[in-house]
């Protein structure tokens, strides 16, 4: 029996460094995820004058917050690499800040839409230009004095929601964002743990602008769909027993340990403590027999990360497991439905492609054979796992693209199968 943690959050660690870059002061940011994404945001936030010190040894960052006026215009672009979080959530950023900022990433992250960030911002008084209107990067964005808005968002999406907040923070007058399911919540509670005016309904949150965060020392929990590449090992891999510890539970993050259980995986979960906010606890998870279902739509928000390695034990369950609703993994790091389903056919496994979504036939055997990561470090990881149960060797073409979120999952890993 094998007990693991994971990385810290990415989500929690991008936004911990901008609610630090915030605060009047110093905060200290322990065990983030330093995964390339974190980094381009850390990065960021130096160019835009925040000073944040990494101490990779120490697995811990440090950050010299001095609110609003601390940011200032950066002298050169800012690259984001392949973070689509760190693009989306610093345009709401820099909508506060006096002057232009110029944001830009790698060849995929300069396909993805970013309208659906730069619209609202407009709304609220930014000018936002760029390819295809102010969709694709590289995009500039002048900021300065906000209004505030109510804005409802078509697609539920926690960077966008996030991005608005925090532009809120620096308008006049509240901005409220309703959604049409709820997406993750870390910024709302983070927000409200640190001091924060915030105010949440059923499908909505509201900041009153000028409020600041202030600083603080957080613990970030491990990332929660990092540890389903682990926890999907475990549902499959003959003889498995796992236990995750130390990571973060939220219930906006926790809906495809759900489909586990109710794909009969023999999987329980908990709450043991908490941290700024975000409850923080462990996970224990053994292969048993599994069967496929029909998730339901109105779930993938809180799953949505976590439908590539969902789909790799659905090839291990008896039936068909199909996921729909979810039209958004076409416009992630890749296109995970086409990048999936490719994938899954090369090594033998019954899957086909939905406009929406995926529908996978098991129980099949996996064949060994050569996959291509797509450049995205999600399918990479859950190829990874489908090799542990294939029937000769599986090579994953561009694996290094794991670095995004998660460099240390061979390691780790490693961990876990000498422990059995
Ligand atoms: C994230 C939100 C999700 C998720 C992404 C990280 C975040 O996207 O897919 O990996 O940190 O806010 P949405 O903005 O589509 O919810």
């Amino acid at each position: 029996m094998g007990e693991v943690s994971v990385p810290g959050d990415k989500s929690i660690s991008h936004r911990a460094l901008i609610l630090a870059a915030l605060a009047e002061g110093r905060s200290r940011i322990i065990r983030p995820n330093l995964g390339d994404d974190v980094r381009s945001t850390a990065r960021a936030l130096e160019q835009l004058g925040v000073r944040c010190e990494i101490a990779s040894h120490k697995a811990q960052v440090e950050v010299e917050g001095g609110g609003w006026e601390r940011l200032s215009e950066p002298d050169d672009v800012i690259d984001l690499g392949n973070s689509g979080t760190s693009m989306r959530v610093l345009l709401g950023l820099c909508a506060g800040i006096e002057g232009s900022v110029v944001l830009t990433g790698d060849s995929s992250l300069r396909r993805r839409p970013m309208l659906r960030v730069a619209a609202p911002l407009r709304q609220m008084g930014a000018r936002v230009d760029g390819r295809r209107h102010g969709d694709l990067a590289p995009l500039t964005i002048r900021g300065g004095a906000l209004s505030g808005v109510d804005v409802r968002l078509q697609v539920a999406s926690a960077q966008v929601k996030t991005a608005l907040l925090l532009a809120g923070l620096s308008a006049g007058g509240s901005t409220r964002v309703e959604e049409p399911t709820r997406s993750r919540d870390h910024t709302e509670r983070m927000l409200r743990a640190l001091g924060v005016d915030v105010r949440v309904d059923d499908s909505s949150v509201t900041v009153r602008g000028g409020s600041s965060p202030r600083t603080f020392d957080v613990v970030i929990p491990g990332d929660m769909s990092s540890a389903m590449f682990l926890v999907a090992a475990a549902a499959i891999v003959p003889g498995s027993d796992l236990t995750l510890v130390d990571v973060g539970v939220n219930p906006t993050r926790t809906a495809a340990l759900g489909v586990l259980e109710s794909m009969g995986a023999a999987i329980s979960w908990g709450e043991t403590s908490s941290s700024l906010g975000e409850p923080v606890g462990s996970i224990h998870v053994a292969q048993s027999p599994l069967r496929g279902i029909r998730v339901p739509p109105e779930l993938v928000p809180s799953l949505i990360d976590d439908i590539p390695a969902l789909a790799i034990v659905a090839s291990q369950a008896e039936g068909e497991t199909t996921f729909s609703g979810a039209a958004e993994l076409r416009v992630k790091e890749s296109d995970r439905i086409t990048a999936l389903v490719t994938n899954l056919k090369q090594l033998g496994v019954d899957a086909e492609e939905l406009p929406d979504g995926l529908v996978v036939r098991g129980p099949g055997e996996i064949a060994g054979g050569e996959v291509d990561s797509f450049g995205d470090h999600r399918i990479a990881l859950s190829f990874a796992v489908a090799g542990l149960i294939a029937g000769s060797r599986v090579r994953v073409k561009g694996w290094s693209c794991v670095d995004t979120s998660f460099p240390e999952f061979l390691d780790v890993l490693g961990e876990v199968t000498a422990s059995r």
